[in-house]
């Protein structure tokens, strides 16, 4: 039986790879590894947390020596990292966390599976990344796997280190790694600081949309569980020292996104049409906000035989719907010091 480390796997995507690896493969023993930060839930893994190939470790990736020794205890033969950071408005304010989180936290996995590792055989160290290493793009163009790298935030910044560094794990010891690169996610057990959540529970409490700046910028959005099918895929079949970009084809203005999004709300709430996008207010712009980001994602598509599975408009609607059905998650996960950070997020705005 192979032991799987998958990190983060609490949080949103996380959350979503580890329910797909324990159910697909009951072959494999899954340990999820996580310290439960404010966007760590283990609600998010009800379901499954009583099968009988999964394990819960609370542990921090920043703890290097306490990282060596559960890979001595548990001898992982393959890890799938997704602990991290993720949201770029936090790594402006508080950048530090997001260095020793992701790039530090990344170096102690990698120290520790050299550590067990002598013979890299049937091993593999799978780092998962974002499409922001790469930059901003113009109206124009794709980014590529060959794109240069021009991080612009301490969030993709930190990331882009992570990245780099698991090359380098690679390129001097040979550590058998592959990266993924994907684009913005959306789907169920998004922590509402994030653009669609966030928006779906502001309209839901009739309170106000903050849209950054004109609403101009553009991201690709990807069902959560195309890019966990994505990872399934790459972690068995991806070469190794490979990248791989993930994306949904599916760009969108920020203010059109919200704009559907206030449609399908005034229909599933049963408010006159229109009422929802009242409530949108354009309010100072993030610093440093990237105008646009856009996957070439053909060489997955090619090598892998991935592509999205759901167009936008049907997992919009699965997304809101779910969030309506899931008051009580929401509930929990906006009780505590959610109301602390949206002040200080948006108060001054
Ligand atoms: P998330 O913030 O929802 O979850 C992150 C998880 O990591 C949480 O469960 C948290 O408790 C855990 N974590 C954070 N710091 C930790 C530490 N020091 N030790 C142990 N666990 C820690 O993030 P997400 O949106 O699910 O993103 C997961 C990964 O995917 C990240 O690496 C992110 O950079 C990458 N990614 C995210 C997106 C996106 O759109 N959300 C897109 C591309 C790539
Ligand atoms: P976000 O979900 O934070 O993802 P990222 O910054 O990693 O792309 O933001 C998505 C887009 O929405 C981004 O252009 C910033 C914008 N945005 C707002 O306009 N208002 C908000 O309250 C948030 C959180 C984001």
């Amino acid at each position: 039986m192979k032991t799987i480390l998958i990190t983060g796997g609490a949080g949103f995507i996380g959350s979503h790879v580890v329910r797909r690896f324990v159910k697909k493969y009951p072959d494999y023993k899954i340990v999820n590894l996580d310290n439960l930060t404010y966007a760590g839930n283990l609600t998010n893994l009800r379901d499954i947390e009583k099968e009988p190939n999964y394990e819960f470790v609370k542990a921090d990736i920043t703890a290097g020596e306490l990282m060596k020794a559960l890979f001595k205890k548990y001898r992982f033969d393959g890890v799938i990292h997704l602990a991290a950071e993720s949201h770029v408005d936090r790594s402006i304010s508080s950048p530090m966390e997001f260095i020793y989180a992701n790039i530090v936290g990344t170096v102690n996995l990698l120290n520790a599976a050299r550590l067990i590792w002598e013979d890299f055989s049937g091993k593999r160290f799978y780092h998962i990344s974002t499409d922001e290493v790469y930059g901003s793009l113009g109206s124009t163009g794709l980014f590529t796997e060959d794109t240069a790298y021009d991080p612009r935030s301490p969030y993709s910044a930190s990331k882009a280190s992570s990245d780099h560094l698991v090359r380098a794990y690679n390129h001097t010891y040979g550590m058998p790694t592959v990266i993924s690169n994907c684009s913005n996610n959306y789907g169920p057990f998004q922590f509402p600081e994030k653009l669609i959540p966030l928006a779906i529970h502001n309209i839901k409490n009739n309170k106000l949309i903050p849209v950054y700046g004109k609403g101009e910028n553009i991201r690709d959005w990807l069902y959560v569980e195309d890019h966990a099918n994505a990872i399934d895929l790459i972690f068995h079949e991806g070469k190794i020292a490979e990248t791989y970009n993930i994306g949904g084809q599916n760009e969108w203005k920020n203010i059109d996104l919200i704009r559907q999004l206030c449609e399908i709300m005034d229909k599933k709430l049963k408010r006159s049409a229109g009422m929802s996008s009242n409530l949108i207010t354009f309010v100072k712009d993030r610093a440093g906000h990237d105008l646009r980001y856009a996957i070439d994602s053909t060489k997955i598509q090619n090598e892998l035989g991935w592509k999205p599975g759901l167009q936008f408009a049907e997992g919009l609607e699965k997304t809101v719907s779910w969030y309506l059905a899931n008051e009580e998650w929401m509930k929990n996960v906006t009780s505590g010091d959610y109301q602390k950070y949206y002040d200080h997020q948006y108060g001054k705005r």
